[in-house]
């Protein structure tokens, strides 16, 4: 149930300004998009500007962190080492590990090399070596708001082939956030982060993706790439998100570790290359809020 808000009431978003001057033609604009069948966004995906501020401020610590790690990433380090460095810089600036205890996550960072498509977790047994391509997924709270972006490292001498798998998988995040504009919809974006993919010969996993983030570390809509132009969830300024493709170099299956819960591998054994940002859609586009 909705309580209609007159004109002149507060709006619903907690600026203090009239409904009529703040989100009203917003709302009618939406209303009109859902009467014509499309997925429109709950009010609870639409960030004020206050919010939007605070993920900012968040993104900006997990962008520090993951230059620190960029910094100091090697061959010979073991991904425990990112850990420690990911805790203390996210410490250091005042700031919350959002992955440490979450559902049970023991560590401060997911580390996922060659095979591994995400969530792997840190240990002082796995050592980088010379060649591997690994994912660092760095989240962080900050007062409150949560901001979440991952990027791929080339350890030392990597081959061609993995090499071009890391390139295309960023492309696809760029080819995605290219589609990123209000009264668009999340199906442009997939459709075109999915056919980079496809054009490299790679595939894009369909069963996990991307999220709204913010107020949580995971929020509604699901994000997914396997879409199409003109479908899915209607974009609007204030809506806040991960694009975060998995590109495979075989299959899109994968499979989950039986010991640890949590690492998810490619079916196939291939490799897996993701990069992943957190976006706002603006009154004219997009702004990377984390990356
Ligand atoms: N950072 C991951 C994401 O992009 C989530 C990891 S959950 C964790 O959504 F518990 F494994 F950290
Ligand atoms: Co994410």
């Amino acid at each position: 149930m909705e309580i209609k808000i007159g004109r002149n009431d507060p709006c619903w978003c907690g600026s203090g300004k009239k409904y009529k001057q703040c989100h009203e033609a917003m709302d009618e604009k939406i209303r009109r998009y859902r009467d014509a069948g499309h997925i429109v966004p709950e009010r609870s995906m639409i960030k004020t500007p206050e919010q939007i501020e605070g993920i900012r401020e968040s993104g900006k610590i997990n962008v520090a962190v993951l230059d620190a790690v960029a910094e100091k990433i090697h061959a010979g380090m073991s991904t425990q080492e990112i850990d420690d460095i990911v805790y203390r810089t996210t410490l250091a600036h005042g700031a919350i590990p959002a992955p440490l205890n979450y559902e049970g996550f023991p560590k401060s960072v997911c580390t996922s090399i060659n095979d591994e498509i995400c969530h792997g977790i840190p240990s002082e047994d796995i050592i980088l070596q010379e060649g591997d391509i690994v994912n660092v997924d760095v989240s962080t709270i900050y007062k409150g708001y949560f901001s979440d972006s991952s990027r791929m490292f080339c350890i030392g001498e990597v081959s061609e082939e993995r090499r071009r798998l890391v390139q295309v998988a960023k492309e696809c995040v760029e080819k995605g956030l290219e589609q990123v504009k209000p009264w668009g919809f999340m199906g442009d974006m997939g459709e075109a982060v999915h056919q980079h993919a496809l054009k490299h010969g790679y595939s894009v996993v369909a069963d996990i993706g991307g999220h709204g983030v913010g107020l949580e570390f995971h929020e509604d809509p699901f994000v997914s790439y396997v879409t199409k132009r003109g479908e899915e969830m209607l974009l609007v300024p204030g809506m806040v998100f991960t694009i975060e493709p998995m590109v495979n170099g075989g299959t899109d299956e994968f499979c989950e570790d039986e010991e640890n819960g949590w690492t998810i591998y490619t079916w196939d054994g291939e490799d897996s290359a993701q990069w992943e940002v957190t976006v706002a859609v603006t009154e004219d586009g997009f702004e990377v809020l984390a990356w």
